[in-house]
């Protein structure tokens, strides 16, 4: 039976870097809202050898992506997950960003974990931003609330992020707020899913130079002087590092969120100079 790699936000940025880092013998799946975005990296990895499909789907409705998660089963066994949709504060609003980015992931996570088999394994893409917050600001009460009462665990979110002034802000607070949702609930899912064998772990990027990092780059930018090189990442980059927690080689690699700003947030916490 051959291998299925599914990789949701797929038609761009590190989520199509990182499927071109995936050996050639898998099928790849690549997910996202926008068909000719799809089609289009198909059609790219299509030329570099690989046999790609475009499934349109929107992970903020658990209906597409159950839909999606059996499409994929459908064609082999769904060996990797690399959930890369995602959405950032200049492109919506609170709202938008909790429903896709925390409980996108969610859906995902409790979508493909039903069709996956022992020695498959889920990574799932948070930011730098989520540790900007407090651990406490996304407790465990609020993982389960997202799983028994995503409604109620959205109206909770919107009303602590009204609190704050400004549009910009409200939106980079969401965002935050669900990436920090992203990196524990990978964890709290790596144990749930462990014992079927299904490796979860999380991946935390710095600002990227993709379509949503050029976009972020005046305040996101703000971070690039903690970086220790002062440079944005690359798409290939992220790419690369999402593949390689992705292969089944990093078997050991469970229950924790790799870091991947360049310093950023360690530059910033210690102050560079204190740290070298
Ligand atoms: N670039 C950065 O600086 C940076 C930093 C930290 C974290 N991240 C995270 O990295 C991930 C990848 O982002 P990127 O930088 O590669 O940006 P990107 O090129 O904009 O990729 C994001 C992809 O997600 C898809 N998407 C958005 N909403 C979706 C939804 N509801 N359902 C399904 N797909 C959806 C988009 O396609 P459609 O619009 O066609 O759906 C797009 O292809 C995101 O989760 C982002 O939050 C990025």
């Amino acid at each position: 039976m051959r291998e299925v790699c599914v990789i949701t936000g797929g038609g761009s940025g590190m989520g199509l870097a990182a499927a071109r880092c995936m050996p050639k013998e898998k099928i790849i799946v690549l997910s996202g809202r926008t068909v000719q975005k799809l089609e289009k990296a198909v059609k790219e990895l299509e030329a570099l050898g690989y046999e790609a499909h475009p499934f349109a789907c929107d992970t903020s409705k658990r209906e597409s992506v159950r839909k999606m998660a059996e499409y994929a089963a459908s064609l082999g066994n769904v060996r990797n997950v690399i959930n890369a949709a995602g959405l950032s504060p200049a492109m919506a609003k609170p709202e938008q960003l909790l429903r896709v980015n925390a409980l996108g992931t969610v859906n995902v996570n409790q979508e493909f974990s039903k069709v996956m088999r022992p020695g498959s394994v889920i990574v799932d893409v948070s930011s730098n931003s989520a540790y900007v917050l407090p651990d406490f600001m996304v407790g465990k009460a609020s993982l389960r609330r997202a799983e028994q009462d995503p409604e109620g665990f959205v109206r909770k979110f919107l009303r602590l992020c009204s609190l704050v002034p400004g549009e910009y802000q409200k939106s980079g607070l969401a965002y935050a707020l669900s990436k920090k949702f992203v990196c524990k609930y990978a964890q709290m899912c790596a144990f749930a899913y462990g014992e079927k064998g299904i490796r979860v772990v999380s991946l935390s990027p710095g600002l990227i130079a993709t379509d949503m990092g050029n976009l972020e780059a005046g305040e996101g930018g703000k971070m690039l002087q903690f970086t220790a090189e002062q440079r944005m990442g690359t798409p290939e980059e992220l790419g690369y590092a999402l593949a390689t927690l992705a292969d089944e080689r990093n078997g050991y690699l469970c229950g924790v969120d790799v870091l991947a700003d360049g310093g950023a947030t360690y530059g910033k916490k210690f102050g560079k100079s204190k740290v070298h």
